[in-house]
Order: structure tokens, then sequence, then C-alpha cells
């Protein structure tokens, strides 16, 4: 079994905030990150494939199809956006790291299947600064 990688980059803005929740209790569980007027990063997300290479080609995944479609179905929806405005997929949802890594795995799982035979999406990756990231595996 071989691991693919692609790294893809966009800016987007949030702010973290439950509309259950007073502005205080906003405050005092988000700090800065639910600051009204928003704030950006800038984003990494790293798409891994895994499967065995094919037998003609020697590739899991074909890198230029494979970037195509995260560029397609995920960069050009997310990239200056601001994720509780502008994002479909997010739309009612928390525009954390951890529901919007949940939400891309849902739209590229098929994505990738439909141009990998042998492969299958195996992990993303989503860094929102250099030193903070979630990992997600598909998992419920
Ligand atoms: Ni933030």
């Amino acid at each position: 079994m071989v691991y693919v990688s692609r790294k893809e980059h966009f800016n987007a803005a949030h702010k973290l905030y439950n509309p259950a929740w007073t502005d205080e209790k906003n405050k005092e569980v988000f700090g800065p990150c639910a600051n009204t007027n928003w704030h950006g990063h800038n984003f990494e997300l790293i798409t891994t494939v895994k499967g065995i290479p094919d037998a003609e080609t020697g590739f899991v995944v074909d890198l230029k199809a494979l970037s195509h479609i995260i560029k397609e179905k995920i960069v050009d929806r997310l990239d200056h956006k601001n994720l509780n405005l502008d994002v479909d997929f997010l739309e009612g949802k928390m525009a954390s790291c951890e529901i919007l890594v949940i939400e891309i795995w849902k739209i590229l799982a098929p994505e990738i299947k439909a141009i990998t035979p042998q492969g299958e999406l195996y992990s993303l990756k989503l860094y929102e600064t250099p030193r903070n990231f979630v990992e997600y595996f598909g998992e419920a």
C-alpha cells in the first residue's frame, strides 16, 4: 500500500460563535476566536490517498486529477471566503477546523473514488496555523 499526498492552500475568514449562547459565554469559551468582526487564517489542506500502484501507470492516483478535484470542489469554494457566511456546505454548522475537515471529507471521498479504482481517500490534515491542525480518517 502506498500513500500519496497533495497539499493545497486557501485563505478564509471565520469566527467561532454558538448562536444558542450569550455573547458572554461565547467570549468565555472561544476567547478572541469569537471576535464579532471575524479573523482570518492561511489554511493548508493535505489530502492523502492510499492504494496499490496501477500496473500500467505506476500511479496510485493521478496527482494532476487529484489536484484538479481538490481545487474545484474545495479550494474554489473556500478561498477568500467567510466560512460562517459564504460556504453552502457549512451552513448552520460551527466554522471550526474539526467540522470543516469532516465536511471536506464527505465531498472528496466519492470524488477520489471516481478517479482511482485502486485507491481511496486515507486522511485529511487541515492546518489552521503552522502550529494548530486537525487530522481526519473518515471515522464517525
Ligand atoms: Ni480562527
